[in-house]
């Protein structure tokens, strides 16, 4: 099942120097490929709009902070059971709770500065594609 969905590279691991790090491990998953890519800076509305289910929770306002931080990165992936399985490459949201080998296991200590962000469903990945590359069909 061919899908597409949204990877984020948060202000953390650009900051860090870990692009490549963590396109690398995307890339390198057979079948799947890198249909757009671009990094941005992202303004409240995006953010907002991006993490509305978030809104009125504690970690909503310092979320949206470190997201307007620096630059991130803007990524389409697309490939078999992409959706799913970028997030197993992620890890789970807490890095320490991450296995080694995920992107969070491996390079990530604190729940907020967790590194990537991913369509966690068809209809997220759906609604994120179109608000961050408007452009593609
Ligand atoms: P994401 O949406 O970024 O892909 O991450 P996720 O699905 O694994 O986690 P989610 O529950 O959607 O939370 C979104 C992001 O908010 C930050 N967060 N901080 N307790 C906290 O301080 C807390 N909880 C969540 C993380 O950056 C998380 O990825
Ligand atoms: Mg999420």
């Amino acid at each position: 099942m061919t899908q597409r969905t949204l990877v984020l590279l948060k202000p953390d691991a650009v900051r860090r120097g870990l692009i490549g790090e963590i396109v690398g491990r995307i890339e390198r998953k057979a079948g799947w490929s890198i249909t757009a890519l671009e990094m941005r800076s992202l303004d409240q509305d995006t953010l907002e709009s991006h993490y509305g289910e978030h809104k009125g929770k504690v970690f909503y306002e310092p979320l949206v902070e470190f997201m307007a931080s620096g630059p991130i990165v803007a990524i389409v992936v697309q490939g078999e059971r992409v959706i799913e399985g970028v997030r197993q490459l992620a890890g789970p949201t807490d890095p320490i709770q991450a296995q080694g080998g995920s992107i969070r296991g491996d390079f990530g200590t604190i729940v907020r500065e967790n590194l990537i962000h991913a369509s966690d469903s068809e209809e997220s990945a759906e609604r994120e594609l179109k608000l961050f590359f408007p452009g593609i069909s």
